[in-house]
């Protein structure tokens, strides 16, 4: 890809919020079948009153980062997996599938249109694309729409929790994300909309985020409102919680292959009792918007867990894995056969 002269943008204060960008992707389906689909200006989207995202909320999205490499390069991690999963949210929802190459192609394209946007290799900063699905015609009886639209669009961001490396506090919700046998293992918007409520009575109680246990029982450790979590052992071994209804993060499954191959740690990907969480050494949060987050204290009712890392610096172990990941990311650490996708 030529180089392109970059915005004057200050990239090294830059928050995770929307930032509106050059281009964006739009695809429609209409009569069973996708469009050619094609860049646009277009940055607001008309539809219906009764349009079926806004009356049932059938919607679907993925994020996924373009970075700037040492060397260089913008590249995509692991694009393949946000379109399968992609895949699996819309079957979920009764929505059509938009192809994985039109998808992958749909991301290089956006990339490439905005990649004045790419902040330069070391800002901290990366470029986040959010691809999304949803249900456009209308419909009042309930019932999947007939068209959809697919959109991608890109806005460059900082670090998800204010103070990025910084170990962050959480607490236990009483509500919950997921339903048991509902939808926690796909992306769609609902589940997010299930989380506003305690995330902001999270944050009026002074706590950066929720830990959701399982919906059914309440004893084991689900995930955050939009990161899964991954515990070390004081013996240093990984462990993660295994469970229908949390989302099948990109980054966790990558972490455990980094840490088995790349760190020679053992992985264990089982249930976890809220219980055990006290006996562990280390606790993070990841995902692509998270990357790992630190945890530091876990309440749960007043009742604190300090991890022994504690409120300045992430542990030992999750540094690693962190350091690792973005190492892969930005192409300072050689990676796994196709898990980084160049734009060119
Ligand atoms: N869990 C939830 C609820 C999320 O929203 C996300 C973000 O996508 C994750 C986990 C992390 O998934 P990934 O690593 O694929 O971004
Ligand atoms: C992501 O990590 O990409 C997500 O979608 C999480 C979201 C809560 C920002």
């Amino acid at each position: 890809m030529e180089k392109t002269e970059k915005k004057d943008i200050d990239w090294g204060n830059l928050g995770f919020s929307y930032m509106q960008t050059e281009k964006r992707y739009v695809a429609n389906y209409k009569d069973g079948a996708w469009d050619d689909g094609m860049l646009t200006d277009e940055a607001t989207i008309t539809m219906s009153e009764c349009a079926c995202v806004l009356q049932y909320a059938q919607t679907v999205f993925e994020g996924l980062k373009a970075y700037t490499t040492k060397d260089g390069r913008i590249v995509t991690f692991r694009p393949d997996l946000n379109a399968e999963r992609l895949e699996a949210s819309a079957k979920r929802l009764e929505m059509p599938v938009f192809p994985k190459e039109k998808f992958i192609e749909a991301v290089e394209q956006v990339v490439r249109a905005n990649a004045a946007y790419v902040p330069p290799y070391g800002s901290g900063a990366t470029l986040y694309l959010r691809p999304f699905l949803f249900g456009i015609n209308s419909v009042i009886g309930v019932k999947p729409a007939e068209e959809y639209q697919f959109r991608v669009f890109a806005t460059p961001v900082g670090p998800y929790f204010k103070g990025g490396a910084k170990p962050i506090t959480i607490r236990v919700s009483d509500l919950d994300r997921a339903a048991p046998h509902g939808t926690g293992n796909i992306k769609a918007g609902l589940n997010y909309a299930m989380s506003l409520h305690t995330l902001m009575d999270a944050h009026r109680q002074g706590y950066d985020e929720n830990m959701f246990l399982d919906p059914a029982t309440h004893t084991k450790v689900e995930e955050t409102g939009g990161a899964n979590f991954l515990f070390v052992t004081k013996d240093g071994k990984i462990v993660t919680p295994k469970s229908d209804s949390i989302l099948p993060s990109i980054t966790r499954r990558s972490l455990v292959y980094v840490a088995q191959h790349y760190l020679n740690l053992e992985v264990q990907e089982r249930e976890v009792l809220f219980d055990e969480v006290k006996d562990f050494a280390e606790c993070g949060l990841c995902g692509t918007a998270a990357v790992i987050s630190p945890v530091g204290k876990i309440v749960n009712h007043g009742e604190e867990i300090c991890f022994p890392s504690g409120m300045e610096q992430m542990g030992e172990t999750i540094q690693k894995l962190y350091d690792t990941l973005t190492g892969i990311q930005m192409g300072r650490i050689e990676a796994p056969a196709g898990w980084i996708h160049e734009i060119k």
